[in-house]
């Protein structure tokens, strides 16, 4: 077994899943702004801390998130960040893109960038202790979109990156999210989403990216969020295991969901859903962001000097999402 593959593996064992705490300065400030806490390095560091220090860290997290800034800050301990998370069992991961910007050619649609000067910061990164790293494309759904050239543009940058972060030894996190935004059906996001992911697949084995050694993180198969199409959650499970079914190559380890705006219970249940039906050799588990920190930062917002308070609500979230992860999870076991 490659050491790439062992990595994905890993992170993805026995229901563990990853937390996606890699917000940029912007969407934490937005985050932080939410709770009326003022959006400070150190108050950053603060819950990020509390979060990753967590008991939950060990039999949950398999591998952590983490943005440009906190990959490099020291806890009240004296502990480098990802010193602390490999001390606790998981593995630290970096979000390499400098985020999406508009495409030209196509201004409704975005390009992610990053990709100059990734090889020199990808060897800081390693040096500093990641493992892995993460890179999104985002497509947006109506009519005409994604467009081919938003589609073929995204799938090579995601291509490229992936190539680059294995010269190092790190698993690529490969994301092409495909939002939840606007009016559209199910059906639309089922055809939309294969498209997208199918594109990915082809410029990754173009780029000669070893596929048993990166990580997928795909959105589920859902209505757009001011659709009239209303689904039900088995049916949101079943078309998401028939789109990763056709869309993605064997080989691949491992699928880790993003939430994407759902509510955290959706999430979970959702999972849960795709966990019972899955019947392909997929590892089926969670990068969330949003559906593992919501709740944990409303109560830390109000409590900041409740470590522990702040901890048991987030050991929660991470404790249903990895049973979730492994089917075992039921609505009962939220009270
Ligand atoms: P959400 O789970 O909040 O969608 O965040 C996941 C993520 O990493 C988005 O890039």
């Amino acid at each position: 077994m490659s050491e790439l593959n062992n990595i994905a593996l890993k992170i993805l064992e026995k229901g563990k899943g990853i937390l996606a705490a890699d917000e940029s300065t912007a969407t934490m400030t937005k985050r932080l702004d939410g709770v009326s806490v003022p959006s400070t390095p150190e108050n950053r560091l603060l819950f990020r801390e509390t979060l990753f220090s967590s008991s939950s860290m060990k039999e949950c997290i398999g591998g952590v998130i983490l943005y440009d800034e906190t990959i490099r800050q020291e806890t009240s301990n004296k502990n480098k960040i990802p010193e602390l998370i490999s001390k606790m069992g998981s593995a630290p991961g970096i979000k390499v893109d400098t985020g999406a910007k508009i495409l030209a050619g196509s201004p409704d649609e975005k390009i992610t960038e990053g990709l100059d000067g990734l090889r020199e910061r990808l060897k800081e990164y390693y040096k500093l202790g990641a493992k892995f790293t993460k890179w999104r494309g985002v497509y947006n759904i109506s009519k005409d979109y994604p467009s081919k050239l938003s589609i073929q543009s995204n799938a090579h940058a995601l291509a490229r990156y992936s190539a680059l972060v294995q010269e190092y030894n790190m698993v690529p996190i490969v994301e092409p999210e495909v939002l939840m935004d606007g009016e559209h059906s199910a059906k639309d996001c089922f055809q939309k989403t294969s498209k997208v992911i199918k594109k990915c697949f082809e410029e990754l084995i173009l780029h000669k990216v070893d596929l048993k050694g990166i990580i997928l993180k795909p959105n589920m198969i859902l209505a757009g969020n001011k659709s009239k199409d209303k689904i039900s959650n088995e049916e949101v499970a079943k078309l998401t295991l028939k789109c990763l079914k056709d869309s993605v190559p064997s080989e691949v380890p491992g699928i880790a969901f993003l939430s994407g705006g759902q509510s955290e219970i959706e999430a979970t249940e959702n999972l849960n859903l795709i966990n019972k039906y899955n019947d392909t050799n997929f590892i089926m588990s969670y990068s969330y962001g949003r559906a593992l920190q919501q709740s944990a930062l409303k109560f830390w917002s109000k409590n900041i000097d409740d470590i522990n308070g702040t901890q048991k609500v987030f050991n929660h979230r991470a404790k249903m999402n990895t049973l979730a992860a492994q089917g075992k999870w039921s609505k009962d076991l939220e009270n």
